[in-house]
């Protein structure tokens, strides 16, 4: 009876049972320092339209006009932008915004985009339909960021557009002064040329059912090489993101490892987009395993990728990778967890992902149609990352209980990454908890250093996954804060079921 019994409970599933953890830290284990970059937003105009895409005829709204960019707007500021998108990315101090695009990108022509607006052509938006008056252009894209405080990373066309015109784009924007389009620049009223660094060769070019434009891996590095020498004849000091995969039914390894090997000489960063994908959310399980492991193992396999082509053809300086699109979408606390996860996976990979890019800069808002933006958990996620996780990023030893989906094996329930700041002497820890229905009682342990005094964790988790996010309730959504003790090198902490924490504790080397 005995044996049977302890037979029995070998089958049951371990998750019933122990929910203890311990994750282990040692500060002088950095991986690497995380660039500020990381966080960053991207921004295009999309046309969301009911009737294309078979939704009522009352969706219909486009994420930059009458959105972030409405001029009749009481919250607009002088250049049109709505000031309560400016100051929550001021509040969450994005570093810079990846424009115009995205799938317009590769349709647009910047030339109709400059000059007195009403003197600007309406166009069809050819890669999401509508129509553009092209009153947000360059310089409205310039403006927005310095009202940001955040950097400019901007994308030529190389879908339907032209290599000249993208030369003529880095003259518009980066060259002094007395050739055609810097004194036009100058006319338009901004002698002072912008100085754009860093500048995106075309935007998922290797997306063959959707892109305008789109070209093979072989057609892609032909076109990219070619531009990248005009744009450097224009300005030597700029830098280039070639595109890399973010079409992953095909053969997107080939993809990569062609742009690679073909362009590698002349780019300092290699894309990904992601977004999170794999599972449903009415598949809990599923849909946050699957969705971690995917994205954790794009940057890994890419960040390979990168490896291999340095080593094969010796180039001169490192290639990094920008994750320049990704974001989760589900309107609900389901998509919290997963935007943790992914912030998670740039800071364990710090010494590769040097750029990121979240998607869109309108959606790290919630939106009432009555009562306009609101910040929900997604904000308060993003915040305590923007916000605090700069400095080193540390290798985090995690032993905890795992689950499994039909794809993936051994998932920790716990995802953790710790981050490192010698300046103020503070440690973060961002601890995602998986587990749906479980708390998980975790002893934190530091080696070489001890904790000093008391830490604070912060916590945004929900009873209820799959609610909209309500105006309503947006007082309920701030982070819930909590006194943690520490004792020497180690502080205690259960951490809720599916929640996101992040503790702050500072910290004394032995
Ligand atoms: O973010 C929406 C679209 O997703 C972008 O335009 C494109 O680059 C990606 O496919």
């Amino acid at each position: 009876m005995k044996k049977l019994f302890f037979t029995l409970l070998s089958f049951l599933p371990l998750s019933l049972f122990a929910q203890n953890a311990t994750i282990k830290i040692d500060v002088n284990r950095k991986i690497s320092d995380i660039d500020p970059k990381i966080y960053g937003v991207f921004m295009e105009p999309i046309h969301f339209n009911g009737r294309r895409m078979g939704l009522p005829d009352s969706v219909d709204f486009n994420t930059l006009y009458g959105n972030l960019y409405d001029p009749s707007s009481p919250l607009a500021d002088a250049d049109g932008f709505r000031k309560d998108y400016i100051d929550a990315m001021k509040e969450l101090k994005i570093t810079n915004m990846r424009w115009p695009g995205g799938n317009f990108l590769m349709g647009y022509d910047w030339k109709d985009g400059i000059g007195p607006k009403d003197q600007r052509p309406t166009r069809i938006n050819l890669a999401w339909g509508g129509i553009d008056n092209n009153h947000v252009g360059t310089d409205e894209w310039m403006k927005l960021n310095k009202s940001i405080g955040s950097e400019n990373i901007l994308a030529v066309n190389l879908g339907l557009g032209t290599i000249l015109d993208a030369a003529y784009l880095v003259e518009y924007c980066n060259y002094k002064g007395g050739t055609y389009y810097s004194d036009l620049r100058a006319k338009n009223g901004h002698p002072q040329p912008y100085g754009v660094k860093i500048w995106d060769l075309g935007n998922e070019v290797d997306g063959l059912p959707w892109e305008l434009g789109h070209k093979t891996a072989e057609n892609y590095v032909e076109t990219a090489r070619e531009a990248a020498k005009a744009m450097i004849a224009v300005d030597p000091t700029i830098k280039f993101v070639g595109s890399g995969s973010s079409y992953y039914s095909g053969d997107w390894l080939h993809w990569n490892r062609t742009v690679l090997n073909g362009i590698g000489d002349k780019i300092s960063y290699l894309s990904i987009h992601r977004y999170w994908e794999g599972g449903s959310p009415d598949n809990y399980y599923a849909y946050m395993g699957d969705g971690a492991m995917d994205f954790d193992n794009k940057i890994k396999t890419v960040a390979n990728q990168i490896e291999i082509a340095e080593t094969k053809n010796n180039f001169k300086h490192p290639i990094y990778l920008s994750v320049d699109e990704w974001g989760a979408f589900a309107r609900s606390f389901m998509s919290v967890l997963p935007i943790a996860q992914c912030l998670n996976s740039f800071i364990r990979h710090a010494d590769v992902v040097k750029m990121a890019n979240f998607t869109m800069l309108t959606s790290l808002l919630s939106s009432d149609p009555k009562n306009g933006t609101f910040k929900s958990p997604v904000f308060y996620t993003f915040k305590a990352f923007s916000n605090n996780c700069l400095g080193a990023s540390v290798d985090t030893y995690v032993a905890c209980d795992t689950f499994g989906t039909a794809q993936f094996r051994g998932i920790p329930y716990l995802d953790v990454t710790t981050v490192y700041s010698k300046e103020t002497n503070t440690v973060f820890f961002n601890v995602i908890n998986r587990n749906k229905d479980k708390a998980i009682a975790t002893d934190i342990e530091s080696n070489g250093s001890n904790f000093s005094g008391k830490a604070e964790a912060s916590i945004i988790n929900s009873d209820d996954l799959k609610a909209p996010f309500a105006y309503d309730k947006r007082n309920q959504y701030v982070p819930v804060t909590k006194d943690v003790k520490t004792s020497a090198d180690k502080l205690s902490f259960t951490f809720p079921p599916h929640s996101f924490t992040q503790i702050k504790v500072s910290i004394n080397k032995k």
